[in-house]
């Protein structure tokens, strides 16, 4: 600008001299001056009176001025001295510019007469100005991938002064890439233009500092400055590099979701989005990898996404890859190992190569019964399983090989107590922690017919009515057997066995399939009293089993006997004859009645009454003994015929009776009868003694017998007390001697108490005797040995008669099981 202003009043200024010219008339000859601009202001220009030509006393008179165009007065005159003096400072820049030369015209005027002149002053130029860079400080922004001898202009130095102090050159600091080039243009102006010199790096130097210095060409010559600073601006020309070339880590295969496997990192020198990092899988990386780890982009954590298993991938590689930001993007590669390192994560498996199959219950040990197969799908120690039963196990494992076993019987089964077995099996790795499974496989144990059908007793006792309905069921046996199906069905059969000529099946009927017994006849206890059935159950298997019960059927007496009067004897007509002396005394005996009931027990128990009598204050009849005696002395008045009905009565329900009538021929002066009646009577008591020498002999001999029986009893127990043969087991050449085959039998089952004892040659005639202690009776009741035959027994029974008076007796001999049973009735 002040240039500028300069420059229009340089312009301006000619004008108004040349007006002044035309109005001012004479003008002198010109006189000019030369002097260097920026005098002191006092020095002298030059002497003007002088040049002029004028006297320096009429100086004042004649009012010399200058004349200025401008208001500014660069000069004034020393009146005085007619000296023109520097009067301001003179800057030649600010008058004249560039301009190469510099002249200050000057109008003198002098009045009286008024003259004209014209003074022109030379400003010469000093070296005052140094070259200024307008721009103190510049960034200049280069890209690194320059190419090499590129040019950039810098910003020109201006310097004011002219001429050889004007502007003479430009230099640039020492540095490694640059150097600077100085062109002039058209007109004639240096201009400086910096040359890349060498390729550029950001890499290495991001930052030039550059100062480029103006040089004029004064002396001494002037500079001027500018920083220049050169920012090299980054190329995307570094790939982002790994600090390793492969990275390797392990993780335990039960890593969550989320795990930090580890963090990979790459470096860009490059600056800005050229060197900002992302990291990513390598594009070829497979799904199974990517849907297992996740690279975080910024950071570069590889972290757990999915599901890790040892057992289904051990180790997992794959190519990462950093990219940078910049354009083009640059990246680096790099691979990562990923170990999964094995836990104990697998429970070991249990499996059955063949089914269970079932084992006989008499398989011997080491039956195979089923293959077991162990596995686990950890490794080394983790995977390492062994497989075990529990103790007490009745089967054991054998080890075939590797992890396979196989499961044997060790002990013998038994269906009947566990008809499927629970093995048990446990498998246990070798990890730790240790994993475990436990499997329980059924073995079924088959049936073999090893138990014979049981009963519920070893033998019943079964009470029938005799004169029972033919065709009844009597009685049901039951047996069971353990083993199962076919093995455990059971029959129910009759051991046949003779009875009394009879087969015992002719009596009696089984229901084969439930053991119910029928009888086929109606019994008569007076023919038979005990049956022994032995019934046999046997099951289907094969063989089959079978095993025995007995039945006892007691056939029980019912009052279906009319007594039978045995004495007097009713063959000589249905009227007894009897006859007595007169002279008989109170108590005289006249007759006994005696009879018999078939019955047994209250049926059978006879009592005598005196239904009618001729004159009943004579005779009475004994309840029990049926003797008929007179109740007092026969008197002369009395009839000699008399007749008694005597009524016989047993004491079953319904009560039998029969009658029997005597008639009673009362005697006088009877002699012969007597002398007879006595013969007689001594003859009965010699019977009578006989009877009791009998009787004596009969149970002296039992009891000797049974003594013995003790004795030799006694003695084959302490004999054979090591072994465990029966004490009561026969000998087998017993028969021999009678002693030795003596065989008592004590039964107390049931509701029967009975004694049997056998004893003398069994072939011949029996001896054996027995006791019946039946609760169903309030009486006693005996078997007697019967010595001889069974008419003898009814003699020694009418002995007994007359020797216990209170007791009644009745026998029954059985033929067939040859022996008799007695009945005594105590009163
Ligand atoms: C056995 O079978 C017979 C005939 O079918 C029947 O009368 C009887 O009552 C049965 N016995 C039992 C104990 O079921
Ligand atoms: C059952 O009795 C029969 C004969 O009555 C005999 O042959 C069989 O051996 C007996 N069975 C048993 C198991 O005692």
């Amino acid at each position: 600008m002040l240039h500028c202003w300069c420059f229009r009043a340089w312009l301006w200024r000619p004008m108004w001299i040349l007006a002044g010219v035309l109005l001012w008339s004479t003008v002198k000859a010109q006189i000019s001056y030369t002097i260097p601009e920026e005098l002191k202001e006092g020095s002298v220009v030059g002497n003007i009176a002088k040049d002029l030509g004028l006297d320096v006393r009429d100086l004042a008179n004649r009012n010399l001025r200058i004349a200025s165009e401008s208001g500014n007065t660069y000069f004034i005159v020393d009146l005085a001295k007619g000296e023109l003096l520097v009067n301001s400072r003179i800057d030649r820049e600010s008058l004249c510019g560039q301009n190469a030369e510099c002249r200050l015209p000057l109008q003198i005027v002098i009045e009286n007469p008024l003259q004209l002149h014209r003074v022109e002053i030379n400003i010469q130029d000093i070296n005052d100005n140094a070259p200024e860079f307008l721009t103190k400080e510049s960034i200049m922004k280069i890209s690194e991938s320059i190419t090499l001898g590129r040019r950039f202009s810098l910003e020109r130095a201006v310097d004011p002064d002219v001429g050889t102090n004007s502007l003479q050159s430009y230099s640039l600091t020492e540095n490694d890439c640059f150097r600077l080039n100085v062109k002039t243009s058209k007109d004639g102006r240096k201009v400086p233009e910096l040359i890349v010199d060498k390729a550029l790096d950001r890499e290495k130097k991001a930052i030039h500092n550059l100062v480029l210095t103006a040089i004029d060409g004064g002396s001494p010559p002037k500079t001027g400055t500018t920083q220049i600073q050169v920012v090299v601006e980054d190329v995307n020309d570094n790939e982002p590099k790994f600090q390793l070339n492969s990275y390797k880590a392990s993780v335990p295969e039960s890593a969550a979701s989320g795990f930090s496997v580890l963090t990979i990192k790459a470096t860009d020198l490059d600056d800005g989005v050229n060197g900002e990092i992302e990291y990513y899988f390598d594009a070829h990386t497979s799904d199974d990898v990517k849907s297992v780890f996740e690279i975080n982009a910024e950071t570069g954590k590889i972290t757990v996404i999915g599901k890790l298993d040892y057992e289904g991938r051990k180790s997992y590689t794959f190519d990462i890859s950093a990219k940078d930001k910049g354009s083009p993007q640059l990246q680096g590669d790099s691979s990562v190992q990923v170990d999964i390192l094995d836990e104990n994560d697998n429970a070991p498996e249990i499996l059955l190569t063949s089914l269970p199959s079932p084992v006989n219950e008499n398989a011997p040990i080491g039956t195979v019964v089923a293959l077991i197969n162990v596995k686990d799908l950890d490794s080394s120690a983790n995977g390492k399983v062994s497989l075990s039963l529990p103790e007490k196990s009745p089967f054991k494992l054998n080890s075939s090989f590797d992890n396979h076993y196989s499961l044997i019987t060790n002990s013998l089964l038994d269906r009947e107590k566990n008809p499927e077995l629970s093995v048990e099996l446990l498998a246990s790795d070798s990890g730790s922690p240790q994993l475990k499974t436990r499997k329980t496989i059924k073995v079924k144990v088959l049936d073999i017919n090893d138990n014979p059908p049981l009963f519920t007793q070893a033998s019943y006792d079964v009470y029938i009515r005799e004169n029972n309905p033919a065709g009844a069921s009597l009685f049901s046996v039951l047996a069971f057997d353990k083993d199962q199906d076919k093995n455990a069905m059971l029959t129910y059969t009759i051991k046949d066995s003779k009875f009394q000529d009879i087969p015992v099946t002719s009596y009696f009927y089984i229901n084969s399939e439930n053991g119910t017994i029928f009888s086929m006849n109606s019994f008569d206890f007076e023919k038979i009293k005990l049956f022994k059935v032995v019934v046999q159950a046997s099951d289907h298997g094969s063989p089959s089993l079978s095993s025995n019960t007995t039945v006892n059927v007691f056939i029980l007496d019912q009052n279906d006997n009319v007594p039978v009067v045995i004495y007097p004897s009713a063959s000589m007509g249905s009227v007894s004859h009897q006859r007595m002396p007169r002279s008989a005394k109170m108590g005289h005996l006249v007759t006994k009645v005696t009879a018999v009931d078939a019955d047994s027990g209250h049926n059978a128990w006879i009592s005598y009454r005196l239904a009618e009598a001729t004159d009943s204050s004579l005779f009475a009849v004994n309840l029990y003994t049926g003797e008929v005696r007179t109740k007092r002395s026969v008197s002369e008045q009395d009839d000699a015929s008399q007749r008694l009905l005597i009524e016989i009565k047993d004491n079953g329900e319904p009560v039998q009776s029969t009658t029997v009538t005597v008639d009673i021929l009362i005697e006088d002066g009877l002699h012969e009868p007597v002398s007879d009646f006595r013969h007689k009577a001594s003859e009965k008591d010699k019977k009578n003694s006989k009877i009791t020498f009998y009787l004596i002999l009969s149970l002296a001999s039992v009891s000797v017998l049974s003594l013995l029986t003790f004795f030799i009893l006694l003695i084959k127990c302490a004999r054979n007390s090591r072994g465990n043969a029966s004490c009561f087991r026969r000998d087998s050449d017993g028969y021999k001697n009678p002693n030795r085959n003596l065989q008592i039998q004590l039964n107390t089952d049931g509701p029967i108490k009975y004694v049997e004892v056998l004893g003398g040659d069994m072939m011949s005639q029996s001896q054996s005797f027995g006791s019946y202690l039946s609760p169903m009776s309030e009486f006693s009741d005996l078997t007697m040995v019967k010595p001889s035959s069974t008419l003898d027994f009814k003699d020694t029974l009418r002995g007994l008669d007359a020797s216990l008076p209170d007791s009644a007796w009745t026998f029954e001999c059985q033929q067939v099981s040859q022996y008799c049973l007695v009945h005594r009735y105590t009163v």
